[in-house]
């Protein structure tokens, strides 16, 4: 069967689809039936089916006789160190660390927040949570405590699992007083943290409250899977929105198993026993359903990597991991290939390893840019796919099903909607637009199996940001474009969202953060293009009247203050004062035009402009950053 065949069937019978699909995972209990219109558009899939996440992506393998296969390999090219994992052992580490949290009070719907680096003890830990059916919260190491924070008084956590620290090159992340600095400025307090002891720093822990990983689990009896229904919320994992509050996007156990499960074959094409990569930070969306869950409830061998594209040590780290472990398909993000063609434009690196093992190189997290994926093909020698998702959707929108047909690539394009996926481009009314017409990319309702159902704890949240603009739809917040062949196009954010080296960023929460400098009147952050990192956060702050101190001063302070309170994520490291804000007559900051200045493209001016010449003094205060040259 070839793609339109697959997609048409998918159309033609959605729920005998899925619960096709759902024939490949294990079930205490089988759904009666896949989608549960639960009304007000709102949908749940498999909500009457009993299984246990954990037990697809770890045990049911041993039991399959498949014990002695490495479920997870950790390359870490920072430390110097290799580690594999067989699935039988993954089973016992992760059934006693489950004992030993259930043995401190964790069951069925606790909240535990992870804080961890690249290590196989991350994904442990969030295996046992779902062991238990506990819900965990995965949060990025490069979020500053203050982020932290706000994540610990949302989900309210009733454990904290962490490591001592993380490692960036030449630099230790201090995990420990980060997260000892979130709980103080938390409202919610959890009952206590463990703490996986990293040799390379060890934590002071305080007696009581904080505990040590290995002694934690001393004697405990090891637990078994819980049979949890098919949505009951496997996790949350928060994401930028608008605002500064971010968004917790939920999963639900059964309908995230089936899809990605799904997904393995179809779109990265690989059987169960094959190696798979994703590299990427578990702390995100891809970590989440590439590092750990997918490639595991698929029965493959999955890779932690613990280094960076380069300079660990060189641009060559990618082909030696794929080299050396047989690598089938390879998942990272296009700001990592700028970073390796920029240090070696002419693939030398490529040719020092044998990568005939590779079938296929995949991207997604920001634009692809033609010239990277070029350059990709040109070194590797391997097909480049681009594809489109989003944290909320968990798994592709559109992209090559490679599994099913190597369609035409068209470069541009990341190629067309998966099964479960009705694809729209939408007027500004919510009238469906011609092909090669750019319009808002919506979703017809209901969203497959995997995507989110709700938002944690803010359900007028979810209509508000995806529901209530296209009624019937689901709103993705690009923009872009449909061709006459059924390709996708994707050409923006239609939102304050920026993607700074693959990570989702809000404006706003900058903005929220610049406005709480003493000295800021009034600020706008926007997303400027960078050659390297896709787009880069740069702010503008106008100052309260009677401040007169040095103009580089204030611009430092802001600089630290978002390192401070986002973390160095952020890379927010370009910020002018400026005497005024270009605005509509109505009051609306233009940030829209300010960043067609910064990146010296053509724009209108706006109709509704208050002064233009305040556009001028934007352009020199860009110049001083070095934009707006052309
Ligand atoms: N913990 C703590 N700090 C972290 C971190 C983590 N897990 N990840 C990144 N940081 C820090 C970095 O150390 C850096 O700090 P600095 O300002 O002190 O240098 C800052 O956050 C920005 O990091 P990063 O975006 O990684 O930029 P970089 O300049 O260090 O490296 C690239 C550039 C392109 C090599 C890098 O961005 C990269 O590997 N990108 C791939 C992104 C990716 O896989 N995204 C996943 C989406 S699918
Ligand atoms: P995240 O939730 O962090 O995965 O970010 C999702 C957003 O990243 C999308 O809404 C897009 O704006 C952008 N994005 C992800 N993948 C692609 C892609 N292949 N092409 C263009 N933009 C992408």
């Amino acid at each position: 069967m070839g793609y339109q065949e697959v997609y048409e069937g998918w159309a033609s019978d959605p729920e005998g689809f899925w619960m096709q699909a759902a024939e490949a995972i294990d079930w205490d209990r089988k759904p009666s039936k896949a989608l549960f219109d639960k009304g007000n558009d709102l949908y749940e899939w498999f909500a009457d089916g009993l299984t246990n996440t954990c037990w697809n992506a770890v045990d049911r393998h041993v039991e399959a006789g498949r014990g002695g296969q490495v479920a997870i390999i950790h390359d870490s090219p920072i430390t110097g160190t290799l580690h594999k994992i067989t699935y039988a052992e993954l089973r016992n580490r992760v059934a006693r660390l489950a004992g030993a949290l259930r043995a401190k009070g964790i069951e069925k719907g606790d909240r535990v927040i992870i804080y961890m680096p690249m290590v196989p003890e991350a994904l442990e830990a969030m295996l046992a949570c779902a062991r238990l059916g506990a819900i965990h919260s995965v949060v990025f190491g490069g979020f500053a405590a203050n982020e932290l924070a706000v994540r610990i008084d949302d989900a309210t956590p009733k454990a904290i699992i962490a490591a001592s620290c993380g490692l960036e090159p030449g630099r230790v992340v201090h995990y420990k007083p980060l997260l000892d600095g979130a709980i103080d400025l938390a409202k919610h307090k959890p009952d206590f943290t463990f703490i996986f002891q990293r040799e390379q720093e060890v934590a002071k822990l305080n007696d009581g409250y904080d505990f040590d990983w290995h002694g934690f689990q001393y004697g405990v009896e090891p637990a078994d899977c819980v049979p949890v229904e098919g949505n009951h919320p496997a996790y949350i994992l928060y994401t930028s929105g608008t605002t500064g509050a971010p968004k917790g996007v939920i999963r639900h156990t059964g309908g995230h198993l089936v899809a990605l499960n799904w997904t393995m074959k179809n779109i990265y094409n690989v059987d169960p026993g094959d190696t798979f990569w994703a590299a990427s930070d578990v702390g995100w969306v891809v970590g989440h359903s590439y590092i750990c869950y997918a490639p595991l409830v698929h029965g493959n061998t999955t890779i932690v990597f613990e280094g960076k594209p380069v300079g660990t040590p060189d641009a060559g780290t990618f082909w030696r991991v794929i080299s050396d472990h047989k690598v089938r398909s390879f998942f990272t993000a296009p700001t990592a290939f700028r970073a390796v063609k920029r240090d070696d434009p002419k693939g030398e690196f490529v040719k020092k390893y044998d990568i005939s093992c590779l079938r296929a190189i995949y991207l997604a997290g920001e634009r692809a840019d033609p010239d990277t994926i070029e350059w990709a093909q040109r070194v590797t020698g391997k097909p480049i796919y681009d594809h489109w998702w989003q944290t909320e959707t968990g798994w592709t929108i559109a992209g090559m099903p490679a599994g099913i047909e190597a369609l035409p690539v068209k470069i541009g394009s990341p190629s067309v909607p998966m099964p479960g996926y009705d694809v729209q481009i939408l007027d500004e009314a919510g009238h469906p637009m011609k092909p090669g017409e750019l319009g808002a990319i919506a979703v017809k309702l209901p969203l497959p199996p995997g995507t989110l159902p709700t938002l944690w704890n803010a359900e007028d949240r979810f209509r508000k940001s995806y529901l209530s603009h296209f009624p019937g739809y689901y709103e993705t917040g690009d923009a872009g474009m449909i061709d006459e062949d059924g390709y996708l196009y994707i050409m923006a954010r239609t939102d304050d969202v920026i993607n700074v080296a693959g990570h989702r960023l809000s404006t706003g929460g900058m903005e929220e953060v610049l406005a709480a400098h003493p000295d800021v009147a009034e600020c706008a952050v926007i997303g400027v293009s960078d050659e390297l990192k896709g787009q880069l956060p740069m702010g503008f702050v106008c100052l309260t009247t009677g401040v007169n101190r040095p103009h580089d001063e204030i611009t430092k302070e802001c600089v630290k203050l978002v390192r401070d309170k986002i973390g160095p994520v952020a890379a927010f490291k370009l910020c002018a004062v400026v005497d005024r804000l270009p605005k509509t007559r109505s009051g609306k900051i233009l940030r829209a035009t300010m960043v067609k200045i910064a990146d010296s493209e053509e724009f209108k001016l706006p109709a509704t402009i208050d002064d233009p010449a305040i556009l001028d003094e934007i352009k020199v205060a860009l110049q001083a950053l070095g934009y707006a040259k052309g």
